[in-house]
């Protein structure tokens, strides 16, 4: 083991927005049949591989999101940020984003502009990082592993 140059442990928050812990039953078509635990498991299972340790929130109320985000500061070097239908409506995500500034990557199962228009608007976009959208459960894990090779070029 290298001891001179050990690797850094990426703390990475994930926050699940509103109807998220319906995963697996909600509109199977959209959302797919994997539920919100296995989600969590495969990113943890990803984290581990990937020396990064998570901190995972689910809630249906935009002001917990953003007390998570608040909480985050100081701990967090980056996120994962599937809003949900907030996605669409939070200016108060959108400030909380602004205000943590670790890098975030905002996720969605579906893909969210082959959707109704009022879809295809996020106030999320232009306070992250990036987005990945439309690769069901797997948009996480392609998010985590993006958001982690970023990590890792920065000094
Ligand atoms: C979603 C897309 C949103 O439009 C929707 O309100 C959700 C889930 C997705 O993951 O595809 O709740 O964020």
């Amino acid at each position: 083991m290298n001891t001179q140059n050990p690797k850094k442990t990426h703390h990475i928050l994930i926050l699940h927005g509103p109807n998220l812990n319906l995963l697996g039953s909600r509109e199977p078509q959209y959302y797919g049949k994997t539920t919100l635990e296995s989600v969590n498991a495969m990113l943890e299972e990803e984290a581990a591989r990937q020396n990064a340790e998570l901190r995972i929130l689910q809630s249906n109320h935009e002001g917990a999101l953003v007390d998570a985000l608040h909480q985050a500061i100081g701990w967090a070097d980056g996120a994962l940020i599937n809003a949900g239908a907030y996605t669409h409506t939070s200016i108060a995500l959108h400030d909380a984003l602004r205000a943590a500034a670790f890098p975030a990557v905002e996720v969605h199962l579906s893909n969210i502009y082959a959707r109704e228009p009022f879809r295809h608007h996020s106030c999320i976009a232009p306070v992250c990082l990036a987005q990945v959208s439309g690769f069901g459960a797997q948009s996480y894990l392609l998010a985590l592993r993006g958001l982690i090779c970023h990590l890792e070029k920065q000094p």
